[in-house]
């Protein structure tokens, strides 16, 4: 490979996950830019650095970057989720041909290869695509506006990042952290008290909660969950009053103008511990291209519910936890995990000690001829999390068919990408089937969206916070009670 770090304004490494963990040179990880895709951005800072790439780097890893000196710089990757090809229909791939060809009409791009599509040096426009590949790329922004604008042609399987602007600090996951992984994996063991709290939780009252937020019982009124809609600050009100009388403490995390906030709910320790164990969804949600409805009844309803019921069964049974325990519903994940990343970096910063992060997303699909499934991710997130919540799956939700899903990066990316352990519950095992993706019929009563299925991955998600944070029961409470406390 011929490289002239002269001529092109950056290099960029875009590596797969798996290349780069553990062992990267310090001037790569010195210039990380984060997750995108299943892929680590990196700048080569220079053609020295570029000599001390692992060996298992290939050779269309590293791509040129031309940016106009006096154009946009601001950067976003875009991608498409990891859909089943039941879901690329004529409507779709005319869709992604509309938007590909917008992209190239009057941004100056030049050819300069059969797969890679570059920006030529020209005058460029607002949006300027500067690298594509067959289902990613990089977008040049002026400014909000141009991303805005951006976020609003994607096709309806697509993902929008923003790529910060300066490098963020590229933290793997501390060998003790694991350990204490390991150690609960290891230790894990049927036990009658969690089966009987988690056997609790009731699909009635997840159907209620979810016609409320998707407004199919025509009591909220909210229309949209989208981060800008005013529908997603009466939901965020909404849960944070559910999650309060379900005996949480909560806030409200503002982290970007013009978006919902973050809910964030805690039970604290019932003697002080340093440690916190976090589970987690995202209340926002993503409609049809154009149309205001988007009712997220799977895409993140079902997350959402999922832990909203947890919290509803920790006050029914009255049990205190021996870590400090936090409920978080996130927003903004629809426009590249805003809200997390905001939440995650600000637990970093304080030197949190997160045992492990479980967020739930997507929930409730499988084709009606499938069996109920539990996916965990193939690459972003703690391999040993992911193997605790298969074998809980196993103990407390036998019913479930396990296995990998090749969907990726949802909120729980934020948290793998500041250094704690952390994966996804997601509701298949493969690529994302759901024929009401990103659509404005997301809604919970249709062909297979099964909420028994939310229901047994629920009990994963509550199951893996009471063995990791620890429980007692209320005096005087015992096994043969918790059937009676519903
Ligand atoms: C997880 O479950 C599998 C299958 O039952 C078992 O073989 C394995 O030993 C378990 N892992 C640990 C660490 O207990
Ligand atoms: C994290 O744990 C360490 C060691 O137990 C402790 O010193 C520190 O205060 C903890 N951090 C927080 C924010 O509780
Ligand atoms: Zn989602």
């Amino acid at each position: 490979m011929i490289l002239n770090p002269a001529t092109p304004v950056a290099l960029l490494a875009i590596l797969r996950a798996s290349d780069v963990r553990p062992n990267i040179p310090l001037c790569l990880a010195n210039n990380f830019y984060g997750i995108f895709g299943q892929q680590s951005v990196f700048k080569i800072p220079d053609s020295s650095c570029f000599e001390l790439l692992p060996n298992t780097v290939d050779e269309g890893s590293v791509v040129p970057l031309y940016l106009p000196e006096d154009g946009p710089q601001q950067l976003v990757w875009i991608r498409e989720s990891s859909i089943h090809d039941s879901l690329r229909t004529p409507e779709y791939e005319a869709e992604v041909a509309d938007f590909v060809d917008w992209l190239l009409s009057e941004k100056h791009i030049a050819y300069p290869d059969g797969q890679t599509v570059l920006f030529n040096g020209e005058k460029s426009g607002p949006v300027s695509l500067v690298y594509r590949t067959a289902n990613s790329g990089v977008v040049a922004v002026a400014d909000q506006g141009a991303a805005h604008i951006l976020s609003t042609r994607l096709p309806r399987f697509w993902k929008a990042s923003p790529i910060p602007a300066l490098p963020v600090s590229y933290l793997p996951v501390p060998d003790a952290a694991i350990e204490r992984v390991r150690d609960l994996l290891v230790s894990l063991r049927f036990d009658a008290l969690v089966a009987g709290i988690v056997n609790g939780i009731s699909v009635e009252q997840m159907r209620k909660d979810i016609r409320y937020l998707t407004n199919e019982d025509g009591t909220s009124g909210i229309a949209s969950r989208h981060s800008f809609h005013h529908g997603s600050r009466v939901a965020g009100e909404w849960l944070k009053t559910q999650f309060e009388d379900a005996g949480a403490k909560c806030r409200f995390m503002p982290f970007l103008e013009g978006f919902a906030p973050n809910v964030i709910c805690r039970y604290d320790a019932k003697t002080e511990s340093p440690d916190t164990v976090l589970i987690s969804g995202h209340y926002d949600s993503r409609g049809s291209f154009g149309m205001e409805r988007a009712p997220g009844g799977n895409d993140d309803g079902s997350g959402t519910i999922s832990i909203l019921n947890i919290a509803r069964r920790i006050k029914q049974t009255g049990i205190t936890f021996r870590r400090n325990v936090e409920l978080v519903a996130f927003a903004g994940e629809e426009q590249g995990l805003l809200g997390s990343r905001a939440y995650a970096r600000e637990l970093r910063g304080r030197g949190a000690n997160i045992t492990l992060m479980i967020q739930a997303d997507m929930l409730a699909y499988h084709a009606p001829d499938e069996p109920p499934q539990l996916g965990y991710p193939q690459s972003i997130g703690t391999p040993e999390v992911a193997q605790l919540v298969v074998n809980i799956s196993a103990i407390y939700s036998p019913e479930l068919t396990v296995g990998s899903t090749t969907v990726c990066c949802s909120d729980h990316q934020s948290f793998h990408e500041q250094g704690f352990p952390a994966t996804q519950l997601f509701e298949r095992v493969g690529p994302i089937a759901d024929p009401m993706y990103h659509n404005s019929g997301d809604l919970s009563d249709r062909p297979g969206y099964d909420l028994n299925q939310v229901r047994s991955i629920c009990k994963v998600q509550f199951a893996t916070l009471l063995h990791a944070a620890g429980f007692d029961l209320p005096e005087g409470v015992n096994v043969e009670d918790l059937e009676k406390l519903d």
